[in-house]
């Protein structure tokens, strides 16, 4: 007795060992696409990623989509800190814990998550709320603990947005990532780290689209095509899809368009011209392009008393924007959603399961994969609008 005793005692010291040597795993050096300025490509660098400190995950990223944020924030349009490590929309595994972590460990896949869940916050306490406090949408570009993990040539590196995907490892805090199940392919379920989840959610979550209902999407990218996907889903009759790049039609009309125009082919403003088309029955809306003007079409396009618009695109920063309060006045709701209205730890494995038992598809969205290193083509794909979402392999 008294030796078992002392053999299990002993395998809790070793327990306790072997957790602290995992706690102190060292710095990595790794290959990450840092932007040392606005405007300025990606250069492929040599980083170190510290170890994570306490309630803090380091992962290792497989796959990583390129999402037209990252973009914002290299041409200034969204703020954040340089130098820095972009890339949100990601999944991986778990490479190391830091201590008092509990809801991962080594090995887990994960998904990060631009919008956090802390699960204390008001927004997080709400049933309504999923704009976690920890969001970093100020571009503070730092972890909970106010510094950063990342070095290169000797200079502290930014996070962006509570991920920073676009390296091999990153580090993330506890509340901004997620466990997914063990059979999900990383290099698709990737999307559901941003893209996919924001735009079907804005659908079928922030829209609340009905059955039977006629909904309108502009602008037809990732984001765009993933809210049409929600539309059909949710049972609309009628989706009519928006955007000036006509090739953009045949795979919205795939995903289930049921319609598509471009605002080029027309003189009169594009709601009336949405109007006529529907005898006046839109009853959703949805900018996901992230321009004031369309931002504000799209407003107008939905039905003067009973419609709903949902902003999706990004706004550029420090723009105002004025439009009629009568829009509003008639009856109109409008509304904005951020990754779609999902809270992200609780929803995201949810999504994935989904994804798994095919409620939904992702590879129609996966235009090109790339391996990491040509990440800049991948860009390159999303500007001469070739691409719908490229995931760049590691
Ligand atoms: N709310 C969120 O949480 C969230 C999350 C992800 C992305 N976003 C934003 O959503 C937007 C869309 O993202 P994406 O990755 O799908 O981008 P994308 O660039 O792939 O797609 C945008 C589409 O809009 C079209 N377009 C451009 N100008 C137009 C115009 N004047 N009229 C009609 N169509 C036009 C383009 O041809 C393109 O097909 C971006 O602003 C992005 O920052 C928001
Ligand atoms: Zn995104
Ligand atoms: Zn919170």
């Amino acid at each position: 007795m008294k030796c078992l005793l002392s053999r299990h005692t002993l395998g809790k010291t070793l327990g306790r060992v072997f957790q602290r040597v995992s706690l102190t795993l060292g710095v990595i050096k790794c290959k990450a696409a840092v932007l040392w300025e606005q405007n300025k490509p990606f250069s492929i660098e040599e980083i170190e990623v510290a170890p994570p400190k306490a309630k803090e995950v380091r992962i290792k990223i497989l796959a990583t989509g390129i999402c037209r944020t990252d973009d914002h924030v290299m041409k200034g349009t969204m703020v954040a800190k340089f130098p820095v490590i972009v890339g949100h929309e990601a999944a991986g595994v778990v490479e190391s814990i830091g201590e008092g972590v509990t809801t991962v460990k080594p090995g887990d896949k994960v998904i990060p998550l631009f919008v956090p869940q802390c699960r204390e916050c008001n927004a997080c306490r709400n049933p309504n709320g999923n704009l976690c406090i920890r969001s970093d949408i100020t571009g503070r570009g730092v972890l909970a603990d106010g510094t950063t993990r990342f070095t290169c040539k000797g200079k502290p590196i930014y996070h962006f947005a509570n991920t920073s995907t676009f390296t091999e490892y990153t580090v993330v805090d506890e509340f901004s990532v997620a466990k997914i199940d063990d059979a999900a392919p990383l290099e698709k379920v990737c999307l559901i780290g941003c893209g996919f989840s924001t735009g079907y959610g804005a659908a079928v979550k922030t829209g609340k689209v009905g059955p039977g209902s006629t909904c309108v999407v502009f602008g037809l990218g990732g984001v765009g095509l993933s809210v049409i996907v929600g539309c059909k889903s949710a049972g609309a009759s009628r989706i009519i899809g928006i955007d000036i790049n006509k090739d953009k039609f045949e795979k919205a009309m795939a995903l289930g368009a049921t319609e598509c125009i471009s605002p080029k082919d027309f003189t009169k403003p594009i709601s009336e011209v949405l109007s006529e088309m529907t005898g006046n029955t839109v009853e959703y809306t949805f900018e996901v392009i992230g321009r004031l003007e369309t931002m504000i079409d799209a407003l107008a396009s939905c039905h003067a008393n009973y419609g709903t618009s949902v902003v999706v695109g990004a706004p550029p920063s420090a723009k105002l924007l004025t439009y009629d309060p009568m829009l509003l006045f008639t009856g109109r709701t409008w509304k904005g959603c951020i990754f779609g209205g999902w809270k992200s730890r609780d929803d995201v494995p949810k999504l994935v399961s989904d994804f798994l038992e095919k409620k939904f598809d992702l590879d129609q969205l996966i235009t090109h994969v790339l391996p990491f290193q040509k990440i800049s083509e991948g860009f390159e794909l999303l500007y001469s609008g070739q691409s719908i979402r490229t995931v760049l392999t590691f």
